[in-house]
């Protein structure tokens, strides 16, 4: 009889374990995506209205450029040999990539001013 309860006891257990984790990792997952900075969010703005026609933010699949996913997480830029760092990407978006294929990538060193490149690179890192 005890043996009985305490059985029932451990599928109880088992059940709410089953029941628990799942939502858990909802929450994880939700709270990977933390809330953007001030700066990040103005730099999503400007990301949406000069960059996204060509670049995806959420993969790294072409678009018109290489998908941006990860950018400054990861060790190279899309291109596979410059190392990804904050100077070499401003470096890109000031000069754009003239020769590029389709399409060329616009230079926006007269576009941007430094507080706006600072706002950029800001939401770029959350990529
Ligand atoms: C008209 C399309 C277009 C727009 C707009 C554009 N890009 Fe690009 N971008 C490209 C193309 C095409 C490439 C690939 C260049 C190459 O192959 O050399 C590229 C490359 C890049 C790279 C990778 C460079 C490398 O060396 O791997 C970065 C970073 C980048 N763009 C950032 C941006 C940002 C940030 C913006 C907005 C401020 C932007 N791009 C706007 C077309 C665009």
């Amino acid at each position: 009889m005890r043996k009985r309860a305490g059985r029932s006891m451990a599928w109880v257990f088992v059940v709410a374990l089953g029941l628990t984790l799942p939502a858990t990792a909802v929450v994880w997952a939700g709270s990977d995506k933390a809330p953007l900075s001030k700066e990040a969010q103005a730099g999503k703005k400007l990301y949406q209205a000069n960059c996204a026609v060509c670049h995806y933010a959420d993969q790294t699949a072409n678009k018109v450029g290489p998908g941006l996913k990860g950018l400054l997480k990861n060790k190279l830029m899309p291109d596979g040999k410059t190392p990804a760092t904050v100077a070499n990407v401003l470096d890109r978006i000031e000069k754009g990539a003239p020769n590029a294929d389709p399409m060329p990538m616009p230079a926006f060193k007269e576009k941007f001013s430094k507080t706006e490149m600072d706002e950029l690179i800001a939401y770029l890192k959350t990529l």
